[in-house]
C-alpha cells in the first residue's frame, strides 16, 4: 500500500496528454480475440491490472496472447478449443472480467472457477447469473451464485429475450457474450442505454447484430473472425483531467485520443452545461470508436442536476464529477444513481466523506448526493477505500486546495490508469 502526499500550491495547468486506451474496450478485445480463431492483434491496449487480469484468465484457458508495450497479438484456436484450466480465473478487482466471462464460460465446452479480490467477492453477481440460468447455465457459488466464488460448468444454452432491470453494460454484455453459444435469437431490451462497446465488437469481429430503439437482437451460433482492434483513449480517464483544467486557476489543457463513443459521453454534456470552457475536433466520426482532441481550459462553472439517461453514460465520473461541481456556483443534484453503491466500492459514502474532509459543502441521498459549490476546499488525509476512481478525485483535488493532500494507497489507481501520475506532473 503506497501512501501518497501531494503538496501542489494551487497550480496552473498547462500542457498536452495523450490518453491511455480505454478500460471497457481493452477487456472486450482479449475476450474476442481469444473466442475466434486466428490471429488478432490489438494496439492503444491498456497496461491497467484490471485488464491484465483479463489477460490472464485468458492465457489460463490455452489462448496465446503476446504483449508488446501496449500492443497486443492474441493467437486463439477458437474458444471451442480453450482448455479447461487447472487453477482458478482470478479476476483481480475487474468487475468486467468477472461478470463477462461468466456469459463466456456458461456456453463453453469447459468447467472453470472465477475468483476475485475483496472487492469484487462483494459485488453482485445475481443480476448476471438470473439471466444466465434462464439461458441454462450451470453455474453455483456463494450464497447461492450471489457471489464469487464462482463455478461454471459449461452447457448447451437457448437465447432468451431479457428487460434489463438496471441499466447496466456488463450484464448487457454478458448475456450477448452468452447468446453467442447459444440456440435461436438473443433479445435485450434497455430503458436508459449503457455503453455499447460490446455490440460494435461484435460487429467488428464479424458477427451481424441488430440495433434499434433500445433493443439489440442477434442470432446464436455466429463465428467471429479474427481481426485488428484499436483501442481509442478512454474518456473516464481523459475526465480527471477535464475537471483538472476547467477547475486549476489560469490552465489550458489538451487531451488526444479521446474515446467519444456517445453512450460514454455524458460528462462532456455535464461540462457544458455547468458552462465549461471547452473544444473538441472529432477525428473520426465513423470509425467503430470514434475518437477526438479535447481542450479545456478555466472556466466559470454553474450548479446542474444529473439524472436519468445521462447516468449511465458517466456513471464512473460521478466522483470526479462530485468535486468538479464543488467548485461550480450554486447546486449540483446527482440522482438515480444508486448503482454507485455497488462498484468497486460504495461510491456515494466514499465521495461524501472524503470531500467533507477537504471542505466541500456535500450530502448523501439515497440515490446519489447534493452539492453546494464551496470557495476554498482545504488539505486533508483522505482514504481512497482501494477504489482508483477515489484515489484519482483525490489526487485531482490535491491541485485546487489550501494544503497538501494525503491518500492512505494510490496503488489503486493502476487498476485504470497506470501513468496517471506522470501524467499530472506532465501539466504541472
Ligand atoms: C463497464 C460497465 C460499467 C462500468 C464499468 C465498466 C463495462 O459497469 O461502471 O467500469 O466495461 O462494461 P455496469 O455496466 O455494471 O454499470
Amino acid at each position: 500500500m503506497a501512501e501518497v502526499n501531494l503538496i501542489y500550491n494551487k497550480p496552473s495547468l498547462k500542457g498536452e496528454i495523450t490518453v491511455p486506451g480505454d478500460k471497457s474496450i481493452s477487456h472486450r478485445s482479449i475476450m474476442f480475440g481469444s473466442i475466434a480463431e486466428g490471429r488478432t492483434t490489438v494496439s492503444g491496449f491498456l497496461l491497467g491490472d484490471d485488464c491484465l487480469s483479463t489477460i490472464d484468465c485468458f492465457k489460463k484457458l490455452g489462448v496465446e496472447i503476446e504483449l508488446n508495450g501496449t500492443d497486443i497479438v492474441i493467437n486463439s484456436k477458437g474458444m471451442d478449443n480453450w482448455k479447461e484450466p487447472v487453477d482458478i480465473l482470478y479476476t483481480g478487482n475487474s468487475g468486467t472480467t468477472t461478470r463477462l466471462m461468466l456469459g463466456l464460460l456458461a456456453g463453453s465446452t469447459i468447467h472453470s472457477i472465477l475468483n476475485g479480490d475483496a472487492s469484487i467477492g462483494k459485488r453482485p453477481m445475481k443480476r448476471v447469473i438470473a439471466p444466465l440460468r434462464d439461458m441454462g447455465a450451470k453455474i453455483t457459488g456463494r450464497m447461492d451464485g450471489q457471489y464469487t466464488p464462482l463455478a461454471i460448468k459449461g452447457s448447451p444454452l437457448k437465447a432468451i429475450e431479457y428487460t434489463m432491470p438496471v441499466a447496466s453494460a456488463q450484464v448487457k454484455s454478458a448475456i450477448l457474450l452468452a447468446g453467442l453459444n447459444a440456440v435461436g435469437t438473443t433479445v435485450i431490451h434497455e430503458k436508459d442505454i449503457s455503453r455499447d462497446h460490446t455490440e460494435r465488437m461484435l460487429r467488428q469481429f464479424g458477427a451481424e447484430i441488430n440495433v434499434e430503439n433500445g433493443t439489440v437482437s442477434y442470432k446464436g451460433g455466429q463465428k467471429l473472425h479474427a481481426t485488428h482492434v484499436n483501442v481509442p483513449g478512454d474518456i473516464s480517464s481523459a475526465a480527471f483531467f477535464l475537471v483538472a483544467g476547467a477547475t486549476a486557476e489560469n490552465s489550458e489543457i489538451t487531451l488526444h485520443n479521446v474515446g467519444l463513443n456517445h453512450t460514454r459521453t455524458g460528462i462532456i454534456d455535464v461540462l457544458n452545461v455547468m458552462g465549461a470552457n471547452m473544444d473538441i475536433i472529432v477525428d473520426d466520426e465513423n470509425a467503430a470508436e470514434p475518437t477526438g482532441t479535447i481542450t479545456i481550459r478555466t472556466s466559470e462553472l454553474v450548479g446542474t442536476t444529473i439524472d436519468g439517461e445521462l447516468i449511465p453514460r458517466l456513471i464512473d465520473e460521478i466522483p470526479i464529477i462530485a468535486l468538479l461541481a464543488t467548485k461550480a456556483k450554486g447546486t449540483t443534484i446527482i440522482r438515480d444513481a444508486s448503482e454507485l453503491k455497488v462498484k468497486e466500492t460504495d461510491r456515494i459514502t466514499a465521495v461524501v466523506e472524503e470531500l467533507k474532509k477537504l471542505g466541500a459543502n456535500i450530502e448523501a441521498t439515497e440515490d446519489g448526493m447534493i452539492i453546494h459549490g464551496v470557495e476554498e476546499l482545504h488539505g486533508a488525509s483522505l482514504k481512497t477505500y482501494g477504489d482508483h476512481r477515489i484515489g484519482m478525485m483525490g489526487a485531482i483535488a490535491s491541485l485546487l486546495t489550501d494544503g497538501a493532500v494525503q491518500l492512505d494507497d494510490a496503488d489503486c489507481i493502476a487498476v485504470s490508469y497506470p501513468t496517471f501520475f506522470e501524467d499530472l506532473i506532465r501539466i504541472i
